[in-house]
């Protein structure tokens, strides 16, 4: 933990929110399939959890479709986002590169054992989160598609 700098660690805990809520299949189809030229399965991704995906997102499923970020309890705020990491079943590459990656990893396996720890720290995360100020059109640039400037 001790190398994880501190906005590295708020960015860990930030998408720990990913333990409740849906994504759509778009968010993350280029991981289950054609993932690069070479292989068809992004490698880092768990076998079983792969195959799942590929079921509840087939290929050009209906673009509403979501699905649990969360595969194992989809409904509590708990630390079971962490402990999945550990399994390769990382929903997004940004999510599952927090474990593959050594300056995360250390923090990914402190909060995966230990949930209170999370708890505590996503709180002081998200409440930071919160203060950084609301951009309008004055001073910022609103997006309706947030990959678009
Ligand atoms: C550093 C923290 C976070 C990172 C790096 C992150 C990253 C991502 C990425 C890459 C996606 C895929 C969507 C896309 O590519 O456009 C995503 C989706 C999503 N994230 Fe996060 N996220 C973070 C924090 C959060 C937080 C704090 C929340 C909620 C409070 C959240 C809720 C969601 C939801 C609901 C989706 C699914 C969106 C959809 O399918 O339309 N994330 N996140």
């Amino acid at each position: 933990m001790k190398s994880v700098d501190a906005l590295l660690c708020w960015l860990i805990h930030l998408a720990g929110a990913h333990t409740v809520g849906f994504s759509h299949c778009n968010k993350f189809n280029n991981r289950i399939y054609n993932f690069k030229s070479h292989t068809k399965v992004d490698p880092t991704l768990n076998d079983l959890y792969a195959s799942q995906l590929k079921s509840m997102c087939p290929r050009n499923v209906d673009p509403r479709i979501a699905i649990d970020m969360d595969p194992t309890t989809p409904r509590a705020f708990d630390n079971a986002y962490f402990k999945n990491l550990q399994k390769g079943m990382g929903l997004f590459t940004s999510d599952q590169v927090l474990f593959m990656d050594p300056r995360s990893k250390p923090a990914v396996e402190a909060f995966a054992s230990n949930s209170k720890t999370f708890h505590a720290n996503f709180v002081a995360a998200i409440t930071k989160l919160g203060r950084v100020g609301i951009k309008n059109a004055q001073n910022g640039n609103i997006r309706s598609d947030c990959s678009i400037i």
